[in-house]
């Protein structure tokens, strides 16, 4: 039986129709159980609509900690039976109420080659620090922001013509690839989490 993801956003969302794309292409074997958004006008909603997909709006700003926004955001996954739950996009850092509730079943995109560039545009950090090499990674969501056990990355070439936005274009394409394939690891359970590291058998 294929499981279910659930899916936070707060803007664009093209990750997430990259897995419902790849759900839809079968490349993927699970099915999105909901989208939950922290932002009310996220164009990912409307792409989750469109896909026919159940979305709920939290807003952070009606809870007064983010343990509180957090037991709500879970309370809407557990309505739908989410058994992993996919951060794309998605511009809250989790407490430990959902890192707990979901251990080793949050995943999350980041557009580096983690531990480099953490945190807000991350491609912007590569451009400015002039590296040669940048990409995207899937880790596995702990109490850290953007920290950890990576399962898998993507490389990108860096080139002296680059500007925040060609490099983001590019990143974003392996994104699109990157994240189902990361997904399908997880729910093949081919992850072992052995101390800092996810070991990935195959
Ligand atoms: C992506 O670059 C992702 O790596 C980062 O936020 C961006 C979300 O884009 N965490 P989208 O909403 O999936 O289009």
């Amino acid at each position: 039986m294929s499981r279910t993801l659930g899916v936070l956003i707060s803007g664009r969302g093209s990750n997430l129709e990259a897995i419902l794309d790849a759900i839809a292409a079968r490349r993927l074997d699970a099915r999105v159980g909901v989208v939950v958004s922290n932002q009310a006008d996220a164009r990912g909603l409307e792409r989750a609509e469109a896909a026919g997909v159940p979305t709920a709006v939290v807003s952070h700003k009606d809870y007064a900690s983010r343990e509180a926004f957090d037991e709500a955001v879970l309370a809407r996954l557990n309505q739908h039976d989410v058994d992993v739950v996919c951060l794309a996009g998605f511009m809250r850092i989790l407490s430990p109420v959902l890192v707990r509730a979901f251990s080793n079943r949050v995943l999350n995109i980041h557009p580096s080659l983690l531990p480099a560039f953490v945190g807000l545009h991350a491609q912007r950090q590569a451009v400015e620090h002039g590296v040669r090499v940048s990409g995207c990674t899937v880790h596995l969501v702990d109490e850290e922001l953007d920290h950890g056990p990576i399962l898998a990355q993507a490389s990108v070439r860096v080139e002296e013509s680059d500007s925040e936005e060609s490099l983001s274009a590019r990143i974003l394409e392996q994104e699109h690839k990157l994240y189902p394939e990361a997904i399908q690891l997880i729910l093949d359970g081919k992850v072992r989490i052995d101390g800092r590291k996810a070991v990935v058998q195959t």
